[in-house]
């Protein structure tokens, strides 16, 4: 079923990982994809290949400027834009007494206010329309903390509060704001993660499998859909049942 036809989508982060497979999902429901990265090479590449209409512009996140530009170049390249993934994210570990202020910033930067700078061009747009989806790409970690990832674990707390307040504010106007936070996906964000650790947070998952790119897609897939229609504020979990 081709759900999202006739619908248009910014995928951020889209380049690769999970972006790169929401992009990819969205596409196949029908939708005209924007994919964004930093690199414009990149995030054609993977527009490129999509099943849909599909575009890939270059864009960081964390500039308020250029999420203005890029609103008004997908809505130029696409039409108006229906749906709103802010995927883009990136870690930089360490425990509390060794985070560098730059760590922090970098990573609070990135994961909460790059999903501002997005949503609140976008979310004006949308209001006028009375309608539209806005789904930000959390991690369990918001929800539970995580040693070593203290800035992490704080951006994406606040991506989830963020969402909440941004549900209520939007939801007169028909737009609707949630939230999926997966748990581990294997992508290039965890490859590096040392042997052991894996295998401890292996033994923490009851479905006993790491999760993949298209199982948040499919999760963020429904979400932009018909079938969520009455679903708003939510925080969607795919981590094979590790948190509860
Ligand atoms: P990844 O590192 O493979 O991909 C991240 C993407 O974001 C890349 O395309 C990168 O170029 C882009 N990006 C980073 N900073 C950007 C910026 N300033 N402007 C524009 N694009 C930028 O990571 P992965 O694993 O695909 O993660 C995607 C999202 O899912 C992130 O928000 C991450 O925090 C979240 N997540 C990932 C989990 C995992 O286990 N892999 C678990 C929970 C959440």
């Amino acid at each position: 079923m081709r759900e999202l036809e006739g619908r248009v989508a910014i995928v951020t982060g889209g380049s690769r990982g999970i972006g790169r497979a929401i992009a990819e999902e969205l596409s196949r429901a029908g939708a005209s994809v924007a994919v964004v990265a930093r690199s414009a090479d990149r995030a054609e590449a993977v527009a490129s290949g999509l099943e849909c209409r599909g575009a890939g512009f270059a864009c960081d996140v964390a500039d308020s400027e250029a999420c203005r530009d890029l609103v008004a170049a997908v809505e130029e390249s696409l039409g108006p834009v229906d749906i709103l993934v802010n995927n883009a994210g990136i870690t930089r570990d360490n425990i509390l007494v060794r985070l560098k202020d730059e760590d922090w910033e970098a990573v609070l930067e990135t994961n909460l206010r790059g999903a501002f700078n997005t949503t609140r061009v976008v979310a004006r747009r949308m209001m006028k329309r009375r309608e539209g989806r806005i789904i930000n790409i959390a991690s369990v970690v918001g929800l539970t903390g995580n040693p070593g990832q203290a800035n992490y674990a704080a951006s994406k707390a606040g991506l989830i509060g963020f969402t909440k307040s941004v549900a209520q504010e939007l939801a007169a106007r028909g737009v609707l704001a949630n939230v999926v936070a997966p748990g581990f996906i294997e992508t290039d964000m965890t490859a590096g993660l040392p042997e052991e650790a894996r295998e401890t947070l292996f033994g923490r998952i009851p479905l006993g499998r790491f999760g993949t790119p298209d199982d948040v897609a499919g999760a963020v897939r429904w979400l932009a859909g018909p079938a969520a229609a009455y679903v708003t504020g939510q925080v969607l979990v795919v981590d094979g049942g590790m948190v509860m």
